[in-house]
């Protein structure tokens, strides 16, 4: 049976509120939710946001001490909102202290493919791993909720995730 509970995410919401460049600041809402399940088989937490234009569902687990959004960008990925960072933008000098260096990539571009990119190394305690991926920003849609009743959908146009 997945037990199903919807998770305030303080820290997270603080973050997403400050990177809305596009929100008016006495509509704000106080908090972002992220709808959680967990899985019965594998026990791990799980999520969905909605990103990308068009706006797809992207399922990720959950990670609280996760430094970045790992994405899995795979040839599926098409998004006319999706922006690569590049080693001597803004967005790379935000994420500064988890950067390991400009990044180039050997065949033909794509999400995840790029040259002149900001490198970033999310770990993942799920698959044991830390890869090398891209500092990317696209479009991602969340609920809020403003003193416990449901807010609007807040779009948030330029969320940085790693790809
Ligand atoms: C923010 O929204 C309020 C109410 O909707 C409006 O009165 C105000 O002018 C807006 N401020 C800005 C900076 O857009
Ligand atoms: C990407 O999406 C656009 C618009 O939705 C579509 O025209 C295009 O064919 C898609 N490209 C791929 C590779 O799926
Ligand atoms: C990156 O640059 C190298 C060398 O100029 C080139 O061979 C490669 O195709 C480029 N990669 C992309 C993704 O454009």
């Amino acid at each position: 049976m997945v037990d199903s509970l919807w998770l305030l995410v303080f820290t997270i919401a603080f973050i997403l509120v400050v990177c809305n460049s596009e929100a008016n600041k006495s509509s704000q809402p106080h908090t972002l939710i992220l709808p959680i399940t967990k899985d019965a088989c594998t026990r791990q937490y799980l999520t969905h946001i909605r990103q990308r234009t068009p706006l797809v569902v992207v399922k990720l687990d959950l990670h609280l001490s996760g430094k970045f959004l790992l994405v899995e960008c795979d040839s599926r990925y098409n998004s006319s909102s999706y922006r690569v960072a590049s080693c001597d933008s803004d967005q790379c000098k935000v994420v500064g202290r988890w950067v390991s260096e400009c990044g180039d990539c050997y065949s033909s571009p794509r999400p995840s493919c790029n040259n002149n990119t900001c490198i970033v190394i999310p770990d993942s305690p799920i698959i044991l791993l830390a890869t090398i991926e891209e500092l990317t920003q696209d479009v991602i849609k969340l609920r809020s909720t403003a003193r416990s009743k449901t807010g609007p959908i807040i779009r948030i146009p330029d969320f940085l995730f790693s790809c």
